[in-house]
């Protein structure tokens, strides 16, 4: 069925599986932010502008979209590379039917992969190219190398923070770490769980400020999102704060940050799946 569905965009494309897949980091210093529970819901947003939508699970030392979602599978990335599954198999149908790609211990063991794995991770790679025309990574808290490097294979990174010093604090660390390491992503500012737009508004304008004037970089304050009681009451009932509650105020302002990503014209051309596993592979060498 996948690829079948693959081959069949491949023709309607004309083009033989190249891409210009986006693909957007969800990251931040302080960890229990909100990244998960806004990488799933700005990839539904996405979804719903027509953009064809993958999400990634790719938290190292706690993956859990799945259960965010309430969702079980039998594969992961690591089934693909044995070669024990396809690509497709693995994916999971979160809400509205958005795809899942589940927990990635899979990827852990790309340390020590061999090159059969390594060409069916290219293979799965291209398919995911082909079908894609965005990609959302949510990435583990905090600075440990493994993020860092998967910041550094996508081509933009959301760093998610919110009001809390703290969070502040180590989102300033997280971009001064990434400004040593990668060279021009795009980065954006997503300010989320403040109690007025006053309060978010100021916290973007600081850090926006702080970073330029130390770390010498422009970033874009990308979204705010308040914090609304209606993102904890779907998180318990392990459904999607859009399909649950669309008109509140958490659900509203993720629409328009997906509105905002579709309208971002990007300066240079998305590096594409084909880049990512180069640039992934390449990582752990
Ligand atoms: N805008 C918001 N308003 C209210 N609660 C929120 C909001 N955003 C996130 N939360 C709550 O914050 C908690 C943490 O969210 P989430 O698990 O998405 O964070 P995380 O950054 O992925 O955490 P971790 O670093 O552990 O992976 C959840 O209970 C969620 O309901
Ligand atoms: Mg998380």
């Amino acid at each position: 069925m996948f690829d079948q569905a693959n081959n069949l965009r491949q023709k309607t494309r004309g083009e033989s599986g190249k891409t210009n897949t986006r693909i957007i980091a969800i990251a931040s210093g302080k960890g229990g932010v909100g990244k998960t529970h806004i990488t799933v819901n700005l990839g539904l947003a996405l979804q719903r502008l027509n953009q064809r939508v993958l999400v990634l699970d790719a938290d190292l030392g706690m993956a859990n979209i799945d259960v965010l979602l309430g969702l079980t599978g039998r594969y992961n990335l690591s089934h693909v590379l044995q070669g024990k599954c396809s690509l497709g198999e693995t994916l999971l149908k979160g809400p509205e039917g958005l795809d899942i790609l589940p927990g990635t211990s899979g990827i852990e063991t790309l340390v020590n992969i061999s090159s059969t794995e390594a060409k069916r991770l290219m293979d799965a790679s291209a398919q995911l190219g082909a079908i894609y025309d965005l990609i959302f990574v949510d990435i583990g808290a905090g600075i440990h190398k493994s993020n860092i490097n998967f910041i550094s294979a996508c081509d933009e990174v959301i760093v998610v923070l919110t009001p809390e010093p703290t969070a502040i604090m180590d989102a300033y660390s997280l971009i001064k770490i990434l400004n040593n390491h990668h060279d021009n992503c795009r980065i954006g500012l997503l300010i989320n769980q403040f109690n007025s737009y006053q309060e978010g508004i100021e916290v973007a304008n600081r850090m926006k400020t702080v970073i330029l004037e130390y770390l010498s970089i422009t970033v874009e304050i990308i979204g705010l999102i308040p914090f609304d009681i209606h993102v904890r009451k779907a998180v318990k009932k392990q459904s999607a704060l859009l399909e649950l509650f669309p008109k509140s105020k958490a659900a509203r302002a993720i629409m328009n940050l997906g509105r905002h990503i579709v309208n971002i014209k990007t300066s240079q051309n998305p590096k594409g799946l084909g880049g990512f596993t180069d640039r992934f592979l390449g990582l752990f060498k």
